[in-house]
């Protein structure tokens, strides 16, 4: 039976038996939150302490911690860490301090829902529970950062089970930018892969390196080849010659805001392969937690897409310069996928099929 506890479980230890799931956790003394540097993958697997707000900002910002749900994940942990340094302030001055440090931290990315989504989550206990004065908000807090982790772990492994419904062994499937458990807790986009392999399955997977930051070629291909995934990177640009070579039977991706309407924005180029997709008859599935989708937030032409440093394409990735100093560069760091373009979004909740705007109001309908 899909998605009973025992059977959560049983998904759980086997992508445990292979791929790395203990990308975010609270120190023992609740000090910091202790993160993978995901910006020295593939070249080193470092663990780094987080313990005050610019280092918390700075972190998100520089994609040491990057992917929707570990954003809010990190997001969730680190206002606990940091409220903790406040616990003898009287209720006003701490719901002050907690809400500057929440609105700077917010500020860091514009794009991913499920930051402000976790911070929100992470307010309203503030606010819900002032009576109860600053000690016992304090535990409160832990709490639900801790929730908002085991929740994300759950969403993930039911993601992972809806995902691999949709594939037969054998299939050759895309991907774009890295949805695997450094970017969420157990995967979403990329965890059906690892569970496939876990049970046996041979699924080919296309990762796209992910120009312009290559999460594809640092993230993707070392989370999946290191479980044994059977993965052929590829530049982004080549994805159109996979597809017609007959290799790709379904493009999985990923998602930082899903709007009402159903327009997913997904790591740039996103779109691109969901246009050649269609180009070639082949299905695009998003997957990602319903804390992704933004129902406040009509369609894409809403979403807010983050412009990066241009020398993250000039210079970053050798000591000289890839490209002349002064010429111009637009770096935007995701784009919209129009709702026409997907077969499906699989959430934890099952998969929704198009029309999006009525079948996604139902998955949230459905709560009440
Ligand atoms: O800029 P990033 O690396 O945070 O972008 C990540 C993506 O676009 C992922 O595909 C998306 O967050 C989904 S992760 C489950």
């Amino acid at each position: 039976m899909l998605n009973t506890q025992a059977s959560l479980s049983k998904t759980r230890k086997q992508i445990e038996s292979i791929a790395i799931t203990n990308n975010i956790a609270l120190s023992e003394d609740d000090s910091a939150v202790i993160i993978i540097d995901q910006t020295k993958i593939p070249n080193a697997l470092e663990y780094k302490k987080i313990s005050d707000l610019e280092s918390a900002y700075e972190a998100i910002k520089k994609l040491e911690v990057r992917g929707a749900p570990a954003i809010g994940i990190f997001a969730g942990y680190t206002m606990y860490v940091l409220a903790l340094k406040n616990r003898d302030l009287s209720y006003e001055d701490f719901y002050q301090a907690f809400e500057s440090d929440k609105e700077y931290l917010n500020s860091s990315r514009p794009t991913a829902v499920n930051l402000s989504w976790a911070l929100n989550r992470m307010e309203k206990v503030v606010t819900d529970n002032k009576e109860k004065g600053v000690e016992e908000i304090l535990s409160l807090l832990k709490e639900e950062a801790l929730k908002i982790h085991n929740e994300d772990i759950e969403m993930c492994l039911k993601i992972c089970e809806y995902g691999l419904s949709l594939l037969k062994d054998g299939d050759g499937v895309l991907t774009h930018c890295n949805a695997g458990p450094l970017a969420t807790s157990y995967g979403t986009a990329q965890g059906p892969f690892l569970l496939a392999k876990a049970r046996g399955m041979n699924i080919k997977v296309f990762a796209d390196e992910t120009r312009p930051l290559l999460q594809g070629a640092r993230l993707t291909s070392f989370e999946l080849s290191r479980a044994g995934v059977d993965v052929t990177l590829i530049c982004d640009n080549m994805a159109s010659i996979v597809m017609k070579n007959g290799w790709i039977n379904a493009c999985f991706v990923g998602c930082d805001r899903i709007a009402a309407n159903g327009d997913v924005a997904n790591k740039i180029g996103t779109s691109g392969v969901a246009i050649l997709a269609k180009h070639y008859g082949i299905p695009v599935y998003s997957l990602g937690p319903t804390s992704t989708i933004d129902m406040n937030c009509p369609d894409g032409d809403h979403i807010k897409i983050e412009l990066r440093d241009p020398d993250e394409i000039k210079e970053m990735w050798y000591e000289r310069p890839m490209a002349p100093k002064e010429v111009k560069c637009y770096n935007p760091s995701f784009d919209v996928t129009d709702h026409e373009l997907l077969s499906g979004i699989v959430t934890e909740k099952g998969i929704v099929y198009p029309p999006f705007d009525i079948n996604l109001k139902k998955l949230f309908d459905e709560d009440h």
